[in-house]
């Protein structure tokens, strides 16, 4: 029996504007005192205060919060104020004054050399003075937005400060970790075991961003919200699964010095494009909810394996001097604070299998690369064809026409730009033949919601005030992410490049193509 289903589609005038985001209600998330470390960063002043700012503008913080930068430079509150004024403008969703105005007076800073313990004990009396003044709970978060090397002896100086525990029971204390959290699997298991004296696994959010952006939250409800795509989300009906995260950016805005260190593998795969990949072949937890999820996507990391020598499955590349929209772009090794003679990979491919009942025998192909000819992060499900081809595709280039088989069904999600789902079909094409054509089917988010999409750290910092760390790594989700490219990364270290192997403004190495079967390729088509 049909059971009556009422939907309630919003006309485009009843939607909200873009400052609300259709949250079926706005309200405060609970105040709190927010200690940003290493305030005088990049992250801080492009992402973090602009975040907290923007989420001031929608509602989503307390009046009472107090948000305070600690960092060595002495530049006083007021001097911190003047540059995250500079900053916000520049980074916001939609700055205006009046806004900044109702924000600015939560800003404070203080100024703190991570390994002076007084200044610990110095920052807890500001803080309490300022939750006093405020009418502030008490409650607390650190956020670690300083070089990693700091992270355990901020965190150490937290503790003998009594910081790193919430002062009574009622109360809570938070701990975020940028990434990267670790440097390879045996740096990321000592961070956790040094990081776990003093902060319990509930108090620690390990952010990895993609996880909040909302398109990536969308493979979950796409999945387990359609009762039509799910059962088709295994080895009966997929052919494989490619992941990109393709960017057309080098080592702009002075980055080159923490790349070379980091490169593609550690910076992009580890940690972004795993998790992508967990949230496509994970099972529905038994719950939504933090641990359940996390728990199935740890259960996908330890049945990833690839078949093969390393070099068979993995493909490392570097770009040269290419060409890129019109313009000549440096290659690598020519950017600022880049060695002449640098070994780092700014390309990854990875053919990966996910060796469980659901996806035995389906590859992954999994890639990322800086100075590609675009930046488009896309996870694009390929199905199997049908067992007979009835019909053909005709392609014709000037008068010269071929026949081929028609292509594969294929579920498209743009995680960015241009934020949406594709479903890839066959239709016969208009005439007196029976041939095939591709058509899109396509849902497109600014025509469905007319709205931005809220910047995935606005996100992550209200799951962290709601004390959900869903969208957050947990201490096992991280080490076997290490476990995996760990071997990689020791393997290449082991054997000398032959870089560059790509011009900037092309897809990548040709290596990355061989990863394929000869009838399958990466999906490229510029828009
Ligand atoms: C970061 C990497 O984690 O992600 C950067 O360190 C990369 O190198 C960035 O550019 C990509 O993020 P997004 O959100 O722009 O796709």
């Amino acid at each position: 029996m049909l059971e009556s289903v009422t939907t309630a589609i919003p006309s485009k005038g009843a939607l909200s504007g873009p400052d609300t985001f259709n949250d079926a209600e706005v309200s405060p998330e609970p105040p709190a005192s927010v200690v940003i470390f290493g305030a005088s960063g990049d992250l801080t002043a492009r992402k973090l205060v602009p975040a907290l700012y923007d989420l001031c503008r929608r509602g989503h913080l307390a009046s009472e919060s107090v948000i305070v930068g600690a960092a060595r430079r002495d530049k006083g509150t007021d001097g911190f104020r003047q540059e995250m004024y500079e900053a916000t403008k520049e980074h916001s969703d939609a700055f205006d004054e009046d806004h900044w105005v109702r924000f600015v007076d939560r800003l404070h800073y203080h100024r703190l050399e991570f390994d002076t313990p007084e200044h610990y004990r110095g920052l807890r009396e500001e803080l309490k003075r300022l939750e006093g003044e405020r009418g502030l709970p008490g409650d607390r978060i650190h956020y670690m937005a300083a070089a990693p090397r700091f992270y355990v002896p901020i965190v150490e100086h937290l503790d003998e400060a009594g910081l790193a525990k919430p002062e009574d029971a009622e109360r809570w204390c938070r701990v975020v970790f940028e990434k990267p959290f670790g440097y390879d699997l045996a740096s990321a298991e000592e961070l956790n075991e040094q990081v776990s004296r003093y902060l319990a696994e509930d108090q620690i959010y390990r952010i990895d961003h993609y996880l909040g952006k909302d398109t990536v939250q969308n493979i979950m409800a796409f999945r387990l919200g359609n009762g039509i795509f799910e059962p088709l989300f295994n080895r009966r009906y997929v052919d494989h699964v490619q992941i990109t995260v393709a960017e057309d950016m080098g080592m702009e805005s002075g980055r080159g010095g923490y790349y070379d260190e980091s490169g593609a593998l550690r910076d992009v795969v580890q940690n972004h494009l795993l998790q992508l990949l967990c949230l496509v072949a994970m099972e529905p937890p038994a719950v939504v909810g933090a641990r359940e999820i996390r728990d199935e996507k740890v259960k996908v990391l330890s049945c990833i394996r690839a078949a093969g020598s390393i070099d068979e499955w993995a493909v490392r590349g570097q770009y040269g001097e290419g060409e890129l929209e019109g313009d000549t772009a440096p290659g690598y090794r020519q950017e600022d604070r880049i060695p002449e003679d640098s070994r780092t990979e700014t390309y990854v491919a990875l053919r990966l299998q996910v060796e469980n009942w659901r996806w035995a025998g389906v590859p992954f192909f999994l890639r990322t690369g800086k100075r590609l000819p675009a930046k488009r992060t896309q996870i694009a499900v390929v199905f199997k064809r049908p067992p007979t081809q009835y019909f053909r595709t005709v392609t014709c280039v000037g008068d010269v026409c071929s026949l081929s088989a028609p292509a594969a069904n294929a579920l498209v999600f743009d995680i960015q730009p241009n934020e949406g789902v594709h479903l890839f079909l066959s239709v016969k094409r208009p005439g007196m033949n029976m041939d095939a054509h591709q058509v899109d089917m396509s849902f497109r988010y600014d025509q469905a919601f007319h709205q931005k999409l809220p910047d995935a750290y606005e996100r992550l910092l209200v799951d962290v005030m709601r004390g959900d760390q869903t969208l957050f790594a947990r201490s096992d989700e991280i080490e076997k992410a290490w476990a995996l490219v760990t071997p990689v990364l020791e393997h290449w270290q082991q054997t000398p490049p032959d870089f560059p192997n790509y011009p900037a403004g092309s897809w990548g190495p040709e290596a990355a193509d061989r990863l394929f079967p000869p009838t399958a390729g990466w999906l490229n088509e510029e828009e």
